[in-house]
């Protein structure tokens, strides 16, 4: 066996088809699984890129090929990669990218045939990898990308040579401070900066058959020609191209870090920008395109000829409006081609989304003079173009527009030789960025009135801890160049297009069959035998998904950083969530609500489930983690900021939060970046030491730690490291060898551990990520010590992913541990202190934990058990059967704006009940 797979500079396992020396095994049994649209076949295909899972064992080598045809049999140019392996070696998730085609096919048959062709694809993408700039050719638009200096993209062109956009970079402005009325920086004092990109490396995506990415890494400095203030190097950014073949549109996934200092460094404006070259087309045949409402946009010329006193002809009329060249200008009425010079060209057109709800749009002719009102609406659809009817132009657009809000669209010198399109990601008419804590710490100097506080607000306070440095935010931009002015209709289109990016899915059934994301879910039973209670708890199910669905409109959760979370309790008093109170705001995955919503749509395939988990796994992976600096590799508990709480821990970073997004969309590389950067998430423990206000011997608390000898919770803290090993592991990332080891020597001493998880605590060894007995048990007699948090960040998904996944090489003794602690958490007080010599206490969660009673019920075959797993999910604690499963109006004065109300719900039980619900009727469901 050869297997042929390339060092790849994105780190994925790209799989090469046809580059192996072997021949095939003569195994010629042949896979098709379909593939089809999300939300139906849509009204364009650019490509995209999708992920496919498979059974252990069943593509034991690289002697593979894919291929695939349209549902109308036709062939598909197929590019396919490798993005996870069965601990044997074979082929667990692919993904695979296919190209642009004119018509849009109902979905895709994929084959995967045993063997190889014996000959490397053809690509039809040209690429040409210079030492100065990548070049690439999709056949539908040429870009160019450049390896050192500002400028992301040097040129545009379109498949007849017309160069329609130069110059793409990025910009970025900001200022030392803010003018509070009453706060310490006055107007003098405060400095203003205007950056652009800098680049560090352009880098090109191994295979470029179907899809070409090329990766733009680098950061923000002050322009060579600006004469601002000085300002060191910052914000790092990393900007994605996704180029396809047979394509007009690129994808652009762009993600920035915020590596300022909340006090100092007030962002004012993000943005990228494109000059677009006009020389040569009359300012009545350049025209202006602006997304507003619904699919409606603003249609305009820089110099209008309608409307006006006198009348130029119906045809130059309506070629204008509609986006022509007009009719040379000699066979106009002369009552207007004699007067062209006194009617004004508009230089510059703004439109600003300040608001998930409003947005404005203005226009002047020039800077000096006073804009232009234009009526604006509600929710802007975030594409404009600039062009000319035979110049071509350049159509930008931001996924999402207004739900990121404070987003804006600028054109700028429309009326002359070179316009710009500027797309901002944050809007320079907002006010500045502002990332200091919301309270002053209010006293709180001492681990003792912290804790105390946390009595009342629920929020884990400690100065300096409050800290954005080190967060992120990805974006996605849509860029499409064209020969002329395209019609509004076709922008509509375009526009619908980016804000709901095509995605194609297999059929839930086959990924369960496969078996290659977890075996403790399964699609919704609909046989006739279904029972009563397994349909009601499917009930229960949708509307929890639909409730929270619905209030992220209601409840305007929308903006820059915030898009994508909801909140994590609710004050009935106030009939609002509580934006506002320590610990209760926003959620940051508290419990797993992402494992729930995640599961949910693996088991139902549906969109509206898939687009509320995207949107949500974009924004905790981002926003709640920290990607640099002192917390690197940790995520911050619940709280009115994201980045507020003075808990970090892995609980919030854990990969096992983004691993179905991660596979299901073929290997989303940000997602995968990120994956992999957790490797060094425990050396963080040496920096914040997540048990430093509660442990019951703090004489250590402030000390350096011992690197051999960190607390570990094993609950909270060994989930996420394990789920960063077996991730790095099935990806065969870069340091695979050293993640299966630590995870083996983990596992291997936790089970050591006279009470193995029950233990609660270890101390843990960085070096060799052995664990060893907590200090208060150091001859491992047996130490008690079980808490409702610690299998309720992934542990129970993550540790069945290990058992599944090692099948015969899973160390026993870590079997039984782990099965020990699912049966004995719900098990009565005498049982318990029957096997461990003491009860666990007063505990809770326990309709959550369910699941943990399910999965033992499974295993050990004990029937009597799953009764009991049923019985903890209906009539313990959490949501129960009698709850009123509906949400009520609330309107009038009691509210800001009418609201659909469920004081009974938290995010808590949400998590914990939907997570249960979907493990539980997989594993017991028989017993229901
Ligand atoms: C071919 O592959 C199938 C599925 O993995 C397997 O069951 C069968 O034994 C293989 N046959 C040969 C001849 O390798
Ligand atoms: C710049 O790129 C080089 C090589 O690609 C890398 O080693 C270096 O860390 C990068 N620097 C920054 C500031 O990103
Ligand atoms: C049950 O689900 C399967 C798979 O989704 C489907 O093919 C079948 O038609 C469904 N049967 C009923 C009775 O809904
Ligand atoms: C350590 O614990 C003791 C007793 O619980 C407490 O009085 C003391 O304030 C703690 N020290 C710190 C630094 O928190
Ligand atoms: C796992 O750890 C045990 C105990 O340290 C060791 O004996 C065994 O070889 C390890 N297995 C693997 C696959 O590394
Ligand atoms: C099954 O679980 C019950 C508790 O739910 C326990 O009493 C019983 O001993 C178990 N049976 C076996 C065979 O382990």
């Amino acid at each position: 066996m050869h297997l042929n797979v390339l060092v790849c500079s994105v780190f994925c396992l790209p799989y090469v088809a046809g580059l192996a020396l072997s021949t095939s095994n003569g195994n010629t049994s042949s896979d098709v699984v379909e593939v089809g649209w999300l939300e139906g076949k849509p009204a364009l295909n650019v490509g995209t890129t999708f992920g496919l899972p498979w059974p252990r064992g069943k593509y034991p080598d690289d002697q593979v090929t894919f291929s695939a045809s349209t549902d109308g049999g036709e062939n598909v140019g197929l590019q396919s990669w490798v993005t996870s392996r069965w601990a044997d070696g074979s082929i667990k998730w692919t993904g695979h990218a296919i190209p642009g085609s004119a018509s849009v096919p109902d979905g895709y048959k994929v084959t995967a045939r045993k063997g190889t062709d014996g000959q490397r694809k053809r690509g039809l993408i040209e690429v040409d990898d210079a030492q100065d700039e990548i070049a690439i050719d999709t056949g539908k638009l040429k870009a160019s990308f450049p390896k050192s200096g500002n400028v992301l993209i040097s040129s545009l062109s379109t498949p007849s040579g017309k160069i329609v956009g130069k110059n793409g970079k990025l910009v970025l402005q900001s200022q030392s401070g803010i003018p509070d009325s009453e706060g310490s920086s006055t107007s003098a004092e405060i400095s203003y900066y205007r950056l652009e990109s800098k680049i560090n490396s352009t880098t090109l995506g191994e295979d470029s058959s179907a899809r070409t990415l090329v990766t733009i890494r680098g950061d923000h400095r002050i322009g060579d020609s600006e004469s601002t203030a000085t300002h060191d190097p910052w914000i790092p950014f990393t900007v994605r191209f996704y180029l396809y073949a047979n394509s007009d549109t690129i994808r652009v996934v762009h993600t920035l870090l915020f590596d300022g200092a909340a006090d100092k460094d007030f962002i004012t404006g993000i943005g990228l920008r494109f000059d677009v070259p006009l020389t040569g087309e009359e300012l009545y045949d350049r025209h202006v395109r602006i997304a507003g409402v619904d699919g409606g946009f603003l249609n305009e010329a820089v110099q209008g000829i309608t409307g006006l006193r006198r009348d130029p002809g119906e045809a130059v009329r309506v070629a204008q409006f509609e986006g022509k060249k007009t009719p040379d200008v000699a066979t106009w009425a002369t009552t207007v081609s004699s007067r062209l010079q006194w009617i004004p060209a508009w230089n510059d057109y703004t439109l600003t989304q300040l608001s998930p709800d409003g947005f404005n749009l203005k226009k002047r002719t020039k800077a000096g003079q006073s804009w232009v009102k234009i009526p604006g609406g509600t929710r802007a659809g975030g594409l404009a173009y600039l062009g000319g009817a035979t110049t071509g132009g350049l159509a930008v657009g931001l996924r999402d527009f207004w739900k990121r809000y404070p987003t804006s669209i600028d054109i700028s010198n429309a009326a002359t030789d070179s316009g710009q399109l500027t797309l901002w990601l944050y809007s320079p008419a907002s006010e500045p960025m502002d990332l200091r804590p919301f309270h002053d710490g209010l006293g709180e100097d001492t681990y003792a009135k912290q804790l105390d506080a946390l009595e009342i607000t629920y929020e884990d306070y400690e100065g300096g801890y409050n800290t954005p440095h080190g967060i992120g935010r990805t974006n996605e931009i849509f860029i499409r160049p064209f020969d002329s002015t395209p019609t509004s209709d076709e922008l509509a289109a375009l526009t619908e297009f980016i804000n709901a990016p095509p995605v194609l899915v297999p059929q839930p059934e086959y990924i369960k069959q496969t078996e290659a994301i977890g075996t403790y879910w399964d699609v919704p039973s609909n046989t006739t035998t279904v029972t009563e209670a397994a349909k009601t708890i499917e009930s229960h199910l949708d509307f929890l998904n639909k409730f929270y669905q619905g209030q992220v409109e209601q409840r305007k959760w929308y903006g820059f950083w915030d898009y994508g979370d909801f909140m994590h309790t609710y004050d009935t008093d106030r009939h609002s969530w509580r934006y506002d109170i320590g610990g209760y705001a926003w959620d940051n995955s508290e419990l797993s609500p992402d494992l729930f919503i995640w599961n949910y749509f693996l088991r139902t395939g549906r969109a509206d489930v898939y687009r509320f988990a995207e949107a949500h796994v974009r924004h905790t992976s981002e926003v709640d983690v920290y990607h640099l600096g002192s917390y690197r590799g940790f995520g911050t508990r619940h709280g009115v900021q994201h980045w507020g709480d003075s808990a970090k821990q892995i609980r919030v970073s854990t990969p096992i939060y983004r691993q179905i997004f991660y596979y299901v969309s073929g290997g989303d590389e940000r997602i995968g970046e990120l994956l992999h950067d957790l490797m060094d998430a425990d050396k963080t423990f040496l920096i914040v030491d997540p048990r430093r206000k509660i442990r019951e011997d703090n004489s250590t608390a402030g000390s350096d730690p011992d690197p051999t000898a960190i607390d570990l919770d094993l609950g909270i803290d060994f989930s996420g490291l394990a789920a960063i090993w077996l991730i790095e592991w099935e990806r065969r990332g870069p340091r695979w060898e050293e993640a299966k080891s630590k995870l083996n020597a983990t596992m291997q001493s936790i089970a050591a551990l006279k009470n193995g998880f029950v233990t609660g605590l270890g101390l843990y060894n960085i070096y060799t990520a052995e664990v060893s007995p907590p200090t208060s048990d150091p001859e491992n007699r047996g130490h008690v010590d079980v808490t409702h948090l610690s299998a309720s960040f992934g542990l129970p998904e993550i540790v069945a992913q290990i058992t599944h996944y090692l099948g015969d090489d899973l160390p026993a003794s870590f079997d039984r541990a782990w099965l020990d602690y699912c049966y004995y958490y719900g098990a009565s007080a005498a049982e318990q202190t029957t096997r461990y010599g003491e009860s666990f206490g007063k505990l809770n969660l326990r309709q959550g934990h369910s699941r943990l009673t399910a999965y033992a019920a499974k295993r050990l075959g004990n029937a009597t058990l799953a009764a009991r797993a049923w019985s903890e999910f209906l009539s313990t604690d959490g949501f129960a059967p009698t709850a009123p499963w509906a949400s009520v109006p609330v309107n009038g004065s009691q509210v800001l704006a009418p609201v659909d109300e469920a004081a009974w719900i938290s995010t808590n039980d949400f998590a914990l009940y939907g997570l249960a619900a979907i493990e539980n009727l997989a594993q017991v469901g028989d017993a229901l």
